[in-house]
């Protein structure tokens, strides 16, 4: 026994414990033989040796369980040294990051905006029917509401489809004059090529006493402002509708790609669809309680721009975090 202690006490690993467990534990080990030879003893005897043997059991319980936790912290202290980091050490080869296309896009489209003196507001990505549909001149089952497949809760509340609600809440809480864009995340049940569920937009509102805002003002301004995003392009306004606009316009920009030409992008036609705008419907200011008083509003889709600048085929790949389209923007 006094052999094992020793083995126990010069023992410098896991493995080698466990096989002087072994010796003194297992089935063939010191104490099963030990216990079994018990039964030719007897009386005074056996009580004696039974006794002895009870007690030395009790050491080596205690001496292995205490010489494994040694080894066991000597393990973690050895892993902890070799996995070690200095956290002040510079290295060479530091992964610099990127600011999104989408985000660069949108700060490029603020700087703009902000320079014209315009404010920016924010608003709820869930909203209320009134502010997302109603007050914008969509009432209840208007067809124009299909047009924004929209992500309903169940109590009525939904997700919202564009920013233009933030044109309500702005005026219900604000009085004109008002100059204003709002960017933000919009949602739509949506996913393809050039779809994805959450996009972005900037929405674009000015109200001031009737006669001071007229539609030559937001021509001249998403001109100019078309130009600060695209360069030198041509820009065409075609007569459209939006319910919350009247009259109503789409823009198109010569396609930046051909140069009017005629390329896959453009489908052939030399023009690039870039956004919607008009005149405030006189419904809208009815519903926020305004009166004499004209405005006009515009809507953009953020990615859009964003993929059209840096020619991305693919709107999802902008969703997938992946750090390999990222490096592309650096
Ligand atoms: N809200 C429209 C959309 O999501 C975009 C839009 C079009 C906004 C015309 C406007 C506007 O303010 O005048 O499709």
């Amino acid at each position: 026994m006094e052999k094992l202690e020793k083995a126990i006490a010069k023992c410098h690993s896991l493995d080698e414990l466990e096989k002087i467990r072994l010796l003194v534990f297992g089935k063939k080990g010191y104490f099963t033989e030990a216990f079994a030879n018990l039964k030719t003893l007897q009386g005074e005897e056996k009580k004696q040796v039974a006794s002895t043997l009870n007690e030395t059991k009790e050491k080596f319980t205690t001496l292995l369980a205490e010489k494994k936790e040694v080894l066991e912290r000597g393990k973690i202290d050895e892993v902890m040294q070799k996995d070690a980091v200095d956290v002040a050490l510079f290295s060479t080869t530091l992964g610099a990051g990127a600011l999104h296309p989408v985000m660069e896009t949108m700060n490029k489209i603020i700087d703009y905006f902000v320079g014209m003196n315009f404010s920016i507001e924010e608003g709820p990505l869930v909203e209320d029917d009134f502010h997302n549909f109603e007050a914008l001149n969509l009432p209840k089952h208007h067809p124009a509401r299909d047009m924004q497949d929209t992500f309903y809760f169940d109590d009525g509340m939904l997700l919202r489809t564009h920013t233009s609600p933030v044109q309500v809440r702005t005026m219900l809480s604000q009085k004109p004059p008002i100059r204003m864009i709002c960017p933000g995340s919009v949602f739509r049940r949506d996913f393809d090529l050039t779809h994805t569920p959450m996009f972005h937009q900037v929405e674009g509102l000015v109200v001031d006493e009737v006669g001071k805002v007229s539609f030559a003002n937001l021509k001249f301004i998403l001109e100019d402002f078309l130009k600060h995003m695209f360069g030198d392009v041509t820009v065409r306004f075609r007569p459209s509708f939006f319910p919350f606009t009247e009259p109503s316009a789409e823009v198109d920009i010569s396609c930046i790609f051909c140069k009017g030409e005629g390329c896959r992008v453009c489908s052939h036609t030399g023009w690039l669809e870039v956004l919607g705008c008009g005149v405030v419907d006189s419904n809208v200011f009815k519903a926020v309680g305004y009166e004499n008083v004209s405005g006009y509003a515009f809507g953009l889709g953020v990615e859009r721009f964003a993929m059209l600048l840096h020619q991305i085929p693919d709107l999802r790949s902008l969703f997938e975090g992946d750090l390999r389209l990222l490096e592309q923007f650096r």
